[in-house]
């Protein structure tokens, strides 16, 4: 592990999409590429954290040098999440299905002329407020972060006091911002103390920004 100001601290870190199936062979997905989150994993690792990765199946590849938990659907993530606390700090970074498919078939739905398959659909686990509420456990820095597309700031604050986390990193995904799936990001940190506006930079620098704010909150600064 790095010498830095993170050394001792365990950081558990969500990232990527997740897939919820349909049947064996299809799913539900989202364009999350998991980009931010392995940035973000690695600017903690960087400053000296054990860093515990939950992904799920993201393009991006594997950060280095932490311990990386694979899942794939939200419940699993959410398992995962749950068996690595207890941790300093929690961030998450991942874009989690909100719904799955209720009815998704144990074999492959075949293909029948003339007839539809019909989904339904059961909300998932909201694994960021599960964490952000823990009476027992809870880690003393929880991070949450809000995709949005109109009204940032009014809608992220709103879901920091409704999800009970401690800060929101929000940002704008409105297809023209090219920030889903690309390389750059522009964010507003959403605190206890108001909302900071963040330049527009690369995620590597989102990345390391924040990780060097999580480690002011976690020595007290
Ligand atoms: O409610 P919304 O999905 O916009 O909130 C986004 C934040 O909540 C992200 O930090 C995301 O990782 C987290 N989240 C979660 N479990 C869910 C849905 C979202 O942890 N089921």
């Amino acid at each position: 592990l790095a010498d830095g100001p993170l050394k001792g601290k365990r950081v558990v870190v969500t990232s990527g999409p997740t897939h919820e199936p349909i049947d064996p062979v299809r799913y539900i997905a989202n364009r999350s590429s998991g980009a931010q989150g392995t940035a973000l994993a690695e600017a903690l690792r960087d400053l000296g954290a054990a860093v515990v990765f939950v992904t799920g199946p993201a393009v991006a590849a594997r950060p280095a040098g932490v311990e990386v938990i694979e899942v794939e659907t939200a419940v699993e993530m959410r398992a995962a999440v749950l068996g690595a606390l207890p941790a300093d700090a929690a961030v998450f970074a991942a874009a989690v299905a909100d719904w799955r498919v209720e009815n998704a078939a144990a074999s492959k739905m075949k293909k029948i002329a003339g007839k539809l398959p019909a989904l339904s659909f059961t909300e998932n686990p909201d694994i960021l407020a599960e964490v952000a509420q823990l009476r027992d456990g809870r880690p003393g820095l929880v991070v949450g972060f809000a995709a949005e597309t109109d009204d940032v700031v009014a809608h992220a604050s709103a879901k920091r006091q409704r999800k009970g986390c401690d800060w929101i990193v929000a940002n704008d995904v409105r297809p023209e911002t090219g920030i889903m799936g690309g390389s750059e990001n522009a964010v507003v940190l959403i605190t206890e103390g108001g909302a900071e506006e963040w330049p527009r930079m690369g995620k590597r620098d989102v990345a390391a920004r924040l990780a060097m704010r999580v480690a002011e909150a976690l020595s007290g600064a």
